[in-house]
């Protein structure tokens, strides 16, 4: 036998057609025709076939505990923290392992396999810590789970943030979070980005804060997270995420604002469905959309990431673990309908999530780990138009999940017709 699988006929998100064979857990070779023996072929005649999905923010500590101990009423940021607040005592190693590996489960289904999970510092006990890093090493044979240390309650504000931060990155969390527009005062968030900066830069970690999550448009941490990710050498493993207030700031400070960015190599993620319904809360009308400026910072050269953020948790009541719900939405929000840009909103919930991340080993290259979605879509736009289903689902060499083509029969005054919703051309 030459190989494990061969993936056969596939398109792939450049529009070229290819073969794709896989051994022993890697990528053996991607041509035009592949014919050699394998223990299995898979038919993805027509078909796109992409890298997995990557969500770079999401809370698995808090996911699919919807209702508990009560909903949201407003429906807005600062109940949800409340309520979060409300249901951190009465959490349980297992409980909080059990949704999470159950959320794993519908991510292999979408084809997400890898998340950037945000973990909350603040509980003494740590046991979402201990929870998630435990489902990190379950899911590790086909899903890339990466941590990030996120004192919800504030850095300083909460009184045992800055320790627990620490414990948490001895315990094995990956990155560095934080929360500064969180804090007190204005000046007490600026100095959290410098000493969470600090500890990454020393502990040679990623740092990934949400940052400017408001609609003040004089919210300025963003500006010396940039500072501090360039002074400490951190240029590529920096994001800010959120930036709504961004939205809102005053158009001359913004055109300084991006280059600053761009120049320290700082990463921004949005999180479209979570920015769209959280922000412009105290608006009448006109109501800001709040969401960063996306376009704006691709121009500027700025790496840029779409995140799903939460499902199913005191913050949002919605999600299916779908990163396409997440890029239809972006594309929307930032009115990116160009094919180009509609194409990019792809990469954001792929490629780009992956480069931000630092997924070495992620993509349809030769020699990397064999991971891919097969999707009943004729290309990226495509698939976002439809939401498209996924057909197959391979992680590290192995098929991991797997469904038949769905089209509906009709039958309308005796005239019998099946109904594909993919655009024939
Ligand atoms: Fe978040």
């Amino acid at each position: 036998m030459d190989f494990d699988i061969i993936v056969k006929g596939g398109v792939l998100p450049d529009g070229s057609k290819a073969d794709i064979a896989i051994a022993g857990g890697r990528i053996a070779a991607i041509e035009p025709v592949i014919d050699a023996d394998a223990g299995r072929v898979i038919d993805a005649s027509g078909n796109l076939v992409s890298p997995p999905f990557v969500d770079p923010h999401f809370h698995m500590d808090a996911t699919l505990s919807y209702g508990l101990p009560r909903i949201n009423a407003s429906g807005t940021l600062l109940e949800g923290i409340a309520l979060w607040g409300e249901l951190k005592p009465l959490l349980t190693h297992e409980a909080v392992k059990e949704r999470a590996l159950r959320y794993c489960d519908w991510a292999v289904s979408m084809g997400l396999l890898a998340i950037r999970s945000h973990v909350d510092v603040c509980d003494d006990r740590l046991l979402a810590v201990d929870a998630l890093l435990d489902v990190k090493r379950t899911v590790a044979p086909y899903l890339d789970l990466q941590l990030v240390a996120f004192p919800q309650d504030g850095f300083y504000r909460s009184p045992r943030a800055r320790e627990n931060t620490l414990r948490a990155l001895d315990r094995g969390v990956d990155v560095v979070g934080g929360i500064p527009h969180f804090e007190r005062t204005m000046e007490e968030g600026r100095r959290s980005v410098t000493e969470l900066c600090e500890i990454a830069a020393g502990r040679g970690l990623m740092v990934d804060m949400h940052c400017d999550e408001t609609d003040d448009p004089l919210s300025r941490h963003v500006e010396q997270l940039a500072y501090e990710t360039r002074r400490q050498g951190l240029g590529g493993r920096a994001v800010g995420s959120h930036l709504t207030s961004m939205h809102s700031m005053d158009n001359y400070y913004v055109s300084k604002l991006l280059p600053l960015i761009a120049e320290a190599g700082l990463a921004a993620i949005p999180n479209p469905l979570i920015n769209i319904v959280l922000q412009g809360r105290h608006d009448t009308y006109p109501k800001r959309r709040g969401m960063t400026r996306v376009p704006e910072m691709l121009k500027a050269g700025i790496r840029v990431g779409f995140g799903q953020d939460c499902v199913l948790d005191p913050w949002y009541s919605l999600g299916t673990a779908d990163m396409l719900d997440v890029a239809f939405m972006g594309l929307h929000v930032a009115q990116m309908t160009s094919p180009a840009d509609m194409r990019r909103c792809f990469d954001m919930v792929t490629t780009e999530s992956a480069t931000i991340m630092g997924l070495a080993d992620y993509g349809l290259d030769v020699g990397k780990a064999a991971s891919l979605v097969i999707l009943d879509a004729g290309d990226p736009v495509e698939a976002i138009r439809l939401r498209a289903d996924r057909l197959c689902v391979i992680a590290r060499g192995r098929v991991v999940a797997e469904r038949e083509k769905r089209d509906m029969a009709l039958s309308i005054e005796g005239r019998p017709a099946t109904v594909s919703r993919r655009h024939r051309r």
